[in-house]
């Protein structure tokens, strides 16, 4: 573990209106007032994003212990003609400080590309937003016919790592998250197991010891996403030595992800 960890909850395409995005933010900040040792980020879809920032003092928006924002997605562009997107720049001048990209529902169902991932890491560093950029396989990793272990996490995971970090300075390492986010594991209640998971992020730091440099390696932000709940979030940052968590069913309920919250923060990691 570098920093404090982090946990960010990813909402989605949720909730469906103004009334319940501000009573689950509300409920949220209100339950992790004066908070510290984490660092909380909500990244609720882009229509809530200033009304909530709102609820926020200015003088504490870009504080360290305060509840950091961060989209879901981005364009790669600045700005100009390109209808329907959204831009660094934009999520920037509003006052987030965090973008996922690369989610795998985005991958699966608008089809992104590791190229295009590329692109929008590139434009969101340009524009000073940190990057939380999600990798994963889609099956769990199994063994074949021959009884030998196909390499379903390793070949996944280190391409889209390559792809998806062409290009990207060494000195930029530190601004971006990575989350490993095994898809089977997503909103399946199927969860990695800590021990699987600490390969994957070895796994990771071993790419990245290999595309830049070891102190790099070790010092960068890993964390993981799929089916965590207040039952099982401990495991990953005490025994898989995850940096965080990235939350995406249980971030909806404003009991379970405060919980997860404070028995991170219990733990004193
Ligand atoms: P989940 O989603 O927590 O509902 O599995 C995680 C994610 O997709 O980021």
């Amino acid at each position: 573990m570098n920093n404090k960890p982090i946990i960010i909850a990813n909402w989605k395409c949720n909730p469906t209106n103004t009334k319940d995005a501000e009573y689950l933010f509300n409920t949220i900040r209100d339950e992790l007032r004066g908070i510290k040792n984490v660092k909380v980020v909500i990244c609720p879809p882009f229509i809530y994003l200033p009304r909530l920032m709102g609820f926020i003092p200015i003088q504490k928006k870009n504080k360290s212990n305060g509840i950091a924002f961060g989209a879901q997605d981005c364009f790669w562009e600045e700005k100009g003609a390109y209808t329907g997107e959204i831009s660094p720049l934009e999520l920037k001048n509003l006052g987030c400080e965090y973008v996922i990209v690369g989610h795998s529902e985005r991958r699966n169902y608008l089809k992104e590309t590791d190229s295009m991932i590329n692109k929008k890491i590139n434009s969101a560093l340009r524009s000073r937003l940190k990057p939380i950029l999600c990798v994963g396989e889609e099956a769990r990793d199994d063994f074949n016919s021959e009884g030998r272990l196909s390499n379903e996490m390793s070949l996944i995971v280190g391409e889209q790592i390559e792809k998806c970090l062409s290009g990207i300075s060494a000195g930029r390492i530190r601004d971006i998250v990575i989350a490993y986010e095994p898809i089977w594991a997503i909103g399946s209640g199927n969860v990695c197991s800590p021990d699987d998971t600490m390969k994957a992020a070895l796994f990771i730091r071993k790419i990245l010891s290999k595309l830049y440099n070891r102190s790099i390696a070790e010092k960068a932000e890993i964390i993981y996403g799929g089916s965590v709940v207040s039952g099982n979030a401990i495991e990953y940052i005490k025994d898989a030595r995850m940096d965080g968590l990235l939350i995406g069913g249980a971030s909806l309920n404003a009991t379970e992800f405060v919980k997860i919250v404070k028995k991170v923060v219990e733990i004193g990691v």
